[in-house]
């Protein structure tokens, strides 16, 4: 019996290989690296697996002064809404531009990008539930955190979708949006980790997703590069312009927010002084303006070394 199974498994995993390479049509990339499959294993089996609404049962507390301290309140509610914001963009969009997909395995893709994005937005709300915030007063809070340089970033999104242009879609959502704001999603998910475990946990497992969506990105938008010019300088005008909206939009709203988040600080050092704001640097050794100076040049390598690797 042991010794027919034996037998049976090398044949078995050379047909299944061959099968993985050839079910769908993916021009120069490897399709098995984001099909459902992948999908599954990467998130509802190992990252979601044990969570509830994207948060483990056994993480730690949450510190009285989210519920009871007007301004941490305030700031808390302000950051879930502000994610909000990107994500109600991200599922809309990322939905939509399914039909524009250039093959199948990327349709395929992007029907998993769209649960996770979804189950982002769903993930938020319901922390915001949590704290008493109806889905009417959500949106207004929504409403309120997106600047004018934030709207008009989102609409140039927007546009590239309603178009049906998938690669500047894609650059827009997937390499832009998403990777310009690794930065933003280390800071946020160190920030609430004493305050707030399970807020730190729902960044964190967003973030993850995040990571795989932009190496998707990568993967697609380098076929557009590797075409031929006409191509590779569309791709590079469109990451310049989308790239000065979305600095713009860091630069208007970085220094407000850190100096808010240092408000708190100050008031709660003895407890979340220890915290390691960026590697290697505690939060209670970083001034507020050297916060913000790290955070926009993290942004800005992040965004170089994208450019450069997918050959812009
Ligand atoms: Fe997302
Ligand atoms: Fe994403």
């Amino acid at each position: 019996m042991i010794e027919s199974v034996a037998a049976e498994s090398p044949s078995k995993s050379v047909t299944s290989e061959v099968l993985a390479q050839e079910k769908f049509v993916a021009d120069d990339w490897d399709p098995s690296r984001f099909d459902v499959q992948h999908w599954l294993e990467r998130a509802p089996w190992r990252t979601l697996r044990d969570t509830r609404y994207g948060i483990r049962p056994d993480i730690g507390v949450t510190h009285h002064a989210v519920h009871d301290d007007k301004l941490v309140n305030q700031i808390y509610k302000l950051d879930i809404a502000t994610f909000l914001t990107a994500e109600r963009v991200s599922y809309t969009g990322i939905a939509k531009l399914m039909q524009h997909a250039p093959d199948e395995a990327s349709q395929v893709f992007l029907a998993t990008q769209t649960v996770d994005e979804t189950r982002h937005y769903e993930v938020f709300c319901e922390r915001l539930a949590q704290f008493g915030v109806s889905p009417q007063q959500r949106d207004q809070l929504m409403e309120d955190m997106t600047t004018k340089e934030l709207r008009s970033f989102y609409d140039l999104i927007r546009e590239q979708v309603d178009k049906g242009d998938f690669a500047a879609a894609m650059m827009a959502h997937n390499i832009i949006l998403e990777g310009m704001a690794y930065p933003i999603y280390r800071y946020e998910s160190a920030y609430w980790s004493v305050f707030d475990p399970s807020l730190s946990q729902l960044i964190r497992g967003a973030f993850s997703d995040e990571v795989h969506h932009v190496r998707f990105g990568e993967a697609i938008i380098s076929r557009y590069t590797k075409l031929g010019d006409a191509s590779r300088n569309r791709m590079q005008r469109l990451a310049s312009e989308f790239h000065k909206l979305m600095t713009d939009v860091f630069e208007s709203s970085i220094q407000h927010y850190i100096h808010l988040y240092q408000l708190v600080t100050d008031q709660y050092m003895e407890e979340v002084g220890d915290i390691e704001i960026f590697q290697g640097k505690k939060i209670r050794d970083v001034s507020e303006k050297d916060q913000a100076y790290i955070l926009m040049e993290q942004i800005q390598q992040e965004h170089q070394n994208r450019m450069q690797r997918i050959g812009l």
